[in-house]
């Protein structure tokens, strides 16, 4: 099962995939579904719809346990103040393994 550690907070949980609620905010499995699903608070003004950048987060470690950006997110994710090369949108980045992200203030 991966494990997701959210920081600030250095609350870990862990999922079983295909196990998750909240099928229609961002994409199955998405670091936003599982934040919702354990009642970790995550801003997603647009649903999980790739369209408003608020779900914006960092991996901070297992990057490559997420799903490869596609080019929807990625043309937006340029925008995003305070962007890192390891900046994701929460809604679409698709947890794959352990994973540690960080959720910047808004
Ligand atoms: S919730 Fe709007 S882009 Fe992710």
């Amino acid at each position: 099962m991966p494990k997701v550690t959210f920081l600030p907070a250095g609350r870990t949980v862990e999922f079983e995939a295909g196990s998750l609620p909240f099928p229609d905010h961002g994409q199955p499995g998405s670091v936003l579904a599982i934040a919702l699903h354990f009642g970790i608070e995550m801003e997603h003004v647009c649903g999980g719809n790739c369209s408003c950048t608020t779900c914006h987060v960092v991996i901070k470690e297992g990057l490559e346990n997420t799903s490869p950006m596609l080019e929807d997110e990625g043309d937006l994710i340029d925008g995003v103040p305070g962007v890192t090369s390891t900046s994701r949108l929460g809604c679409q980045a698709v947890v794959k393994g352990d994973i540690v992200v960080e959720i910047p203030p808004v």
